[in-house]
């Protein structure tokens, strides 16, 4: 069995790259389809949903569509802290617009949560969610979860954008912790 060993961790093979394109290509063309003629802005949530983020939009077909950036932060390790820290803000007007937020993961939402309230009250006039993995068994709040590329169990996931203390970002397949 692959196994990937960062810092003082072990992790194991959970889903190989091929996989997760298909996925992300299949949720790209639905968003396609769907958000077509609303000139949305992609607003990537970094550092996790960079790899993310090219992967679907290199498949969104949407000519008059725009892409922006922030960057927030709430784990520390392998446990969410709970509570949401803005570390990069959004330096563009989003007044009217309809706006669709690009994560890598919802694991409890808290994150997502902050990110909807932020930006309806930046006067967004529509917030629409594209996670690549969504963790049902972790929510703690209510959020409508319009777009998810695939369902992971309640387990702590490394590759594809998402880190343990700042490594395994980088690997293309998607590893999970040994216990
Ligand atoms: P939430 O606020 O608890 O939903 O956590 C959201 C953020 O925590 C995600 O966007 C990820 O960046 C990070 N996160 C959640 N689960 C994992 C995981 O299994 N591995 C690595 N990072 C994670
Ligand atoms: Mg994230």
């Amino acid at each position: 069995m692959k196994t990937v060993k960062l810092h003082d961790k072990e992790f194991t093979l959970l889903l190989e790259s091929a996989a997760i394109d298909k996925s992300i290509a299949t949720l790209a063309h639905h968003i396609t389809d769907d958000l077509k003629g609303t000139a949305p802005l992609f607003i990537s949530v970094l550092s996790g949903s960079f790899m993310f983020t090219s992967d679907l939009l290199k498949n969104v077909n949407i000519p008059d569509a725009e892409v922006a950036f922030i960057k927030i932060g709430s784990y520390s390790g392998t446990t969410s802290t709970g509570y949401v820290r803005e570390l990069v803000g959004l330096d563009q007007d989003i007044t009217g617009r309809c706006v669709v937020i690009v994560e890598d993961m919802i694991d409890t939402g808290r994150s997502m949560e902050y990110l909807i309230n932020m930006l309806k009250a930046k006067g967004a006039a529509r917030v629409v969610i594209a996670t690549m993995f969504y963790k049902p068994k972790a929510l703690q709040v209510e959020i409508p979860i319009d777009y998810y590329a695939m369902v992971l169990e309640n387990d702590f996931v490394v590759g594809r954008g998402l880190d343990y203390d700042g490594l395994g970002r980088l690997l293309p397949d998607v590893y999970v912790l040994k216990n």
